[in-house]
């Protein structure tokens, strides 16, 4: 079975072709950043504009990249991203994915963007077996997931505030990094010292699985100000800050393990590329004998394949005669789908 999957919840375009026995055939992507860099975050109208110009030419693209047979369907049903994200910004995917699968005589499924997040490590490992905790950190998004099965997911916590790519994001922003500052705040904070600024453990003190990240934040900003802004400074503010947040988040991991008894842990979205978060997940994990999952780093940001991939499990579940064409929606809790 073959889809194809669509994102365009938010900057990015995102079109592949996942095979059930090939694995991805196809992907491409194209980034918004520079178009949203001058303004300092996504300008939701352009973003929609955008995706109306990119998207059609990226699925021509991968589909010309998969050989079919004539006369028959490239694919046997086309997945697109449903929501949470910029309903625009979502309508593009939707409406292309939508009229391509009733033009095919196809399948439309639409698909949770945080399910997709949540499934694309196996797009790279062996199947984890059921149940694990999955944590999820994007640029919308922080969350601690207890999975039971594929489509079952109960949150055990989440952000109160900020997400935690936001919190990267707004971080890099006060310290006059550009625009997506997370990635680059990443990249600074390997010239840095993570110990020279002790910055707050955000609710790592108090029960629970929430999170909070914009203490932290203005913890940064008050360092920062009071700072000679050197940038040694900035590096090692971007160390310490880098290091609060693994820290908390690794906290957190190992809390939702002991509560649950689960052996595995995913981990997933944009933040999920971070290479110290990586690092230290991993040793943490090992160390209580847990196995974690990571998708490649391509994959930790928003894709298309993760679209593909979620849409191809849900009809593998539930067969091809049922219905996920979901309208769009902006917000829509993970815990819907179970
Ligand atoms: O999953 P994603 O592409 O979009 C959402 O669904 O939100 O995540 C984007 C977020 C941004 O906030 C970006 O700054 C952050 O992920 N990010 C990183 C890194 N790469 C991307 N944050 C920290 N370290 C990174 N290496
Ligand atoms: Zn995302």
């Amino acid at each position: 079975m073959r889809v194809l999957g669509i994102e365009s919840s938010c900057d990015e375009t995102g079109v592949a072709v996942y095979d059930s026995k090939q694995g991805l055939m196809a992907e491409e992507l194209y980034s918004q950043v520079e178009l949203h860099a001058r303004y300092g975050g996504v300008v939701p109208e352009l973003a929609s504009r955008d995706h109306v110009r990119k998207i059609l030419p990226l699925v021509d693209k991968v589909l010309r990249a998969c050989p079919c047979v004539d006369g028959q369907p490239p694919v046997d049903a086309v997945a697109y991203t449903a929501g949470p994200g910029l309903v625009g910004a979502l309508l593009v995917g939707a409406s292309l994915a939508r009229s391509l699968a009733v033009g095919w005589g196809v399948p439309s499924i639409g698909v949770h963007h945080m399910e997709g997040h949540l499934l694309s490590p196996m797009l790279a490992n062996e199947m984890p077996g059921f149940p694990l905790i999955a944590l999820l950190v994007s640029g919308g998004h922080t969350l601690l997931v207890d999975v039971q099965a594929h489509g079952q997911y109960r949150v055990l916590g989440q952000s109160l505030d900020d997400a935690v790519g936001e919190a990267f994001d707004k971080t890099a922003k006060l310290m006059g990094l550009p625009y997506p500052g997370g990635p680059q705040l990443a990249e600074l904070a390997e010239q840095g010292d993570p110990t020279r600024f002790d910055f707050p453990r955000p609710m790592v003190k108090k029960p629970g699985l929430d999170f909070s990240f914009s203490g932290l934040k203005t913890s940064v900003l008050l360092t920062w100000q009071a700072s000679d802004q050197s940038e040694q400074v900035r590096a090692d503010i971007a160390a310490s800050f880098q290091q609060a947040v693994v820290d908390t988040l690794t906290v957190k991991v190992k809390r939702a393990l002991k509560a649950t008894g689960h052996k595995s842990v995913m981990v997933a979205g944009g933040v999920g590329a971070n290479k110290r978060l990586r690092a230290e997940l991993d040793a943490t994990c090992k160390a209580v004998g847990v196995r974690v999952f990571f998708p490649p780093t391509r994959l930790c940001t928003d894709n298309g394949a993760m679209i593909a991939y979620a849409g191809w499990l849900r009809l593998k579940r539930d067969g091809i005669g049922s219905s996920y064409d979901v309208p769009v929606k902006a917000r829509w809790s993970l815990e819907d789908l179970s």
